[in-house]
């Protein structure tokens, strides 16, 4: 693992940035993993910042994110689709077709994440996938105790993860409690991989994610026997590294 700790925000979302910016330069059709939630939004800006600028160009990249709630409808402004729109692909040159984000509104969420696998398959795996982590550990909505070799499924959430995004929420008892989520052996088959973490009270996870034992009660721990992982964190997320 690579490890580089960031002395302020913008060199956070700055060193995000150069990654992804290096690999769409380095391969035009790159495929991408993305995340949604706090941490990659600055990520995001700074992407949109320098496809205006005609620094990156997104019209032969693909993307693929990681998770979707079960249940929301894409209109829905927490949904992850919606999130993706505001944030990044509605305002860089991406085609819509090459735009893939796991459906929530189907009625077969199973069925879905299967073609979802196989669509990952087809584009010929992901070359960069961008990582957040929950303060359980978590890795898209792959909650502890899931096994590492979990493909895309159907997901019950974790009490911490639907307490911790209830903050999105008008109450709690609005937060989706199934998600599609890419699995463990997903998210390992990336070529590359950048985790990023941010804020204090991420610390104590970023310590065991890196430091601590390979477990599933830990599910980014398996990162650490990814060949090719870069982990970028704040000065307050790499407090007790
Ligand atoms: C989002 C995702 C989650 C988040 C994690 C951290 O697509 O897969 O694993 O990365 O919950 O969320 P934030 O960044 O909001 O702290």
């Amino acid at each position: 693992m690579e490890i580089i700790i960031a002395k302020n925000k913008e060199d956070f979302d700055r060193i995000a940035a150069d990654i992804v910016s290096q690999q769409i330069k380095d391969k035009p059709d790159s495929v991408l993993g993305l995340a949604t939630g706090s941490t990659p939004l600055g990520l995001y800006a700074q992407l949109v910042e320098r496809n205006k600028k005609g620094e990156i160009d997104f019209s032969k990249v693909k993307t693929f994110n990681l998770d979707e709630y079960k249940g929301l409808a894409k209109t829905h402004p927490q949904s992850y689709y919606y999130f993706m729109f505001k944030n990044l692909f509605g305002k860089v040159n991406i085609q819509p077709e090459n735009i893939n984000i796991p459906n929530g509104e189907v009625e077969d969420a199973e069925k879905e994440c299967e073609e979802y696998e196989k669509k990952i398959k087809e584009a010929g795996g992901i070359d960069l996938q961008v990582l957040g982590i929950g303060h359980n550990g978590h890795i898209g909505f792959n909650e502890p105790g899931t096994p590492f070799d979990s493909i895309t499924s159907l997901i019950d959430l974790d009490k911490r993860t639907i307490e911790a995004n209830s903050r999105f929420f008008d109450s709690i008892d609005q937060v989706p409690r199934q998600a599609l989520s890419m699995g463990i052996k997903t998210i390992m088959q990336a070529r590359k991989i950048i985790l990023m973490i941010s804020g204090k009270d991420k610390a104590e996870i970023a310590q065991k994610a890196i430091n601590g034992p390979i477990t599933t009660d830990v599910p980014a721990s398996v990162l650490q026997l990814h060949p090719f992982v870069t982990v970028v964190l704040d000065e307050e997320a790499a407090s007790l590294l």
